[in-house]
């Protein structure tokens, strides 16, 4: 891998990049009651429809940060809702998993969230959008310069 994952995640002096992931059948429909209700959120985010939570494998989340992006949304029906029976249960497990990773990586964990939003929570999608953009906004100027480096090539050359 020639492209550290965090040498493109440093706290940003431009528009934030966030990557939405939304279940089909549950939160991609929320947000879309967001647009027909002329609801404003933060326009930074881009959306990806997926078929299920569960099926946002956690190395696509990676990929993101490693190609810049400042923070990663999942979203997907209420646990019990999920059309795939369990999908969203097995993605409520990764993406804890993914977070204490990323913290591991130095990566802030508030830069990963995952959220319930179902099809008729238009209003609860704005805010869950506007809340995670503040939340990544302030990991991004809190975060050291530097410490977010996940290329430990360097270290690895001093400890041998
Ligand atoms: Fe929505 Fe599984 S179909 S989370």
């Amino acid at each position: 891998m020639s492209k550290s994952v965090a040498s493109n995640v440093r706290a940003p002096a431009r528009k934030l990049r966030i990557v939405g992931f939304l279940c089909n059948w549950c939160s991609y429909a929320g947000a879309d009651l967001a647009g027909v209700n002329r609801l404003q959120y933060g326009h930074e985010i881009r959306i990806i429809r997926v078929p299920c939570s569960g099926r946002v494998n956690p190395l696509l989340v990676l990929k993101c940060f490693q190609e810049g992006a400042d923070g990663v949304l999942v979203a997907g029906c209420h646990p019990g809702d999920c059309h795939y029976q369990d999908g969203n249960y097995y993605a409520r497990r990764r993406m804890l998993v993914l977070q204490e990773l990323l913290h591991f990586f130095g990566i802030d964990r508030r830069r990963l969230r995952l959220h319930w939003v179902s099809a008729s929570e238009g209003a609860k999608w704005a805010e869950v959008v506007d809340n995670f953009i503040a939340d990544v906004k302030a990991a991004c100027e809190e975060a050291p310069d530097g410490a977010l480096s996940l290329d430990r090539t360097d270290e690895t050359a001093d400890a041998r």
